[in-house]
């Protein structure tokens, strides 16, 4: 057992913790509020903003889209630079916080930003980030990976900086009271997923990150059980809590780490718009099948662990389509408007990109991607 962890953001849970930012952000600070399309100013959550930094100067740049893009966030490091801004606070979901993080690091580099996507340039320095969180999903609020887009080429791309992680997150579950059962539903399959690219890979003798992965995904069966107690906040702090530890990396120290879904999952999205989400269901089962000689001992032990299944894995990827389809989250690529090139255009990135060989083991090839999503979208 190996590895490094250092998680430097400070985690301020429950209701009623946004109070705490009035300290945690030095006085002397000028703010920039970063927020998306303006749902924050229906669930308390600007307002609230707004009264912990009464003592602030402040300004704020909104229009942050799902997805973001640099071409939106070239804007904010624009803002950043006339009005001379020293801390970011970031309110929203993944997509206002890794705009954030992007800006972040952009507004102190002297070149095209973008690098930070393509590889070609490592973050060496970053603003300080602060993020409320309204949406649980992604776990971004306190990781070190930012997701960005830019709609000129239809790329969507990652980077991982730790001069990315937020210095603290406020996760106060009222806020999600606005969250649509759409929105609900994408961020428990997504959480699903992220622990499924730490742990569904080889066997190993962690017992931490196997155990804990085990109890994260019961605790996610049990909310996709409880759908119907969704819009109590007891089921929504849950999910809030297990979002965030299921990517935080804390599962990942230590063991190999498969993120196929999401690297094939982000394609979808950069190529026909599919919410994140449901750009992951419509592949991990199939890749679970696909892949089944590397992953079977794996999918075996979740069998047995968290759904009480033995020995049959097609009964385990069963069980676990079952899980989606009941909160409503469909697995096939074909319930969605796609075209008949979605395999061409899903290679062809991945070629650009060198993504050959990915997977725990490299054998995700350009010609098992192709299967995956032919599985995806056979009746
Ligand atoms: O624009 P606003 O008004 O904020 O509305 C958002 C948006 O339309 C809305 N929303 C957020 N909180 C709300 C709310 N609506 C009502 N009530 C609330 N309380 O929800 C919509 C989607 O928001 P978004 O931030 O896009 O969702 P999510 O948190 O799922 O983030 C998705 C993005 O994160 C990336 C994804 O690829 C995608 O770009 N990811 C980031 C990761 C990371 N940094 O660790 C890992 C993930 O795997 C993922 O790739
Ligand atoms: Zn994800």
């Amino acid at each position: 057992m190996e590895f490094s962890y250092h998680n430097p953001t400070a985690i301020e849970f429950g209701k009623g913790k946004i109070e705490a930012i009035t300290n945690l952000i030095p006085k002397d600070n000028k703010v920039l509020v970063v927020y998306g399309g303006g749902s924050i100013k229906n669930n308390g959550a600007y307002d609230q903003v707004v009264k912990a930094l009464e003592n602030h100067e402040w300004l704020e740049f909104s229009g942050v889209e799902p997805n973001p893009t640099v071409e939106t966030m070239n804007k904010a490091v624009e803002v950043i630079k006339n009005e001379k801004v020293d801390f970011i606070l970031a309110v929203g979901g993944g997509s206002v916080i890794d705009g954030c993080k992007y800006l972040a690091a952009a507004a102190l580099y002297d070149g095209d930003a973008w690098d930070f996507l393509d590889g070609s340039a490592e973050v060496e320095k970053a603003m300080p980030l602060g993020v409320v969180l309204t949406l649980a999903a992604t776990g971004s609020e306190s990781n070190n990976l930012a997701v960005v887009s830019r709609k000129s080429t239809d790329e969507k791309r990652l980077y991982f900086s730790n001069h990315s992680y937020p210095q603290f997150a406020i996760l106060d579950a009222s806020f999600m009271s606005t969250l649509s059962d759409r929105q609900l539903s994408n961020g428990l399959v997504d959480a699903f997923v992220h622990i499924s690219e730490q742990y569904l890979t080889k066997t190993n003798t962690t017992l931490v990150n196997d155990g804990y992965a085990e109890t994260l995904y019961r605790g996610l069966v049990k909310l996709a059980n409880r759908w119907d107690e969704r819009r109590t906040y007891l089921w929504q702090e849950n999910l809030m809590h297990i979002c965030n530890q299921a990517l935080n990396f804390q599962l990942g120290a230590g063991v190999v780490q498969d993120w196929s879904t999401h690297l094939i999952g982000h394609e979808l999205t950069a190529f026909y718009g599919l919410d994140h989400g449901r750009s992951l269901t419509v592949v991990l089962p199939h890749l679970l099948r696909e892949m089944m000689d590397d992953k079977g001992e794996k999918i075996a032990q979740m069998g047995e662990n968290v759904f009480g299944i033995k020995d049959d894995n097609e009964a385990v990827i069963q069980k676990i389509e079952a899980v989606f389809h009941s909160i409503d989250v469909a697995t096939k690529l074909n319930e969605y408007d796609i075209d008949d090139k979605v395999i061409e255009n899903v290679q062809s990135a991945f070629k650009s990109h060198g993504y050959l060989e990915i997977g725990e083991n490299g054998t995700v090839t350009l010609d098992k991607v192709a299967n995956i999503l032919t599985r995806s979208m056979v009746a």
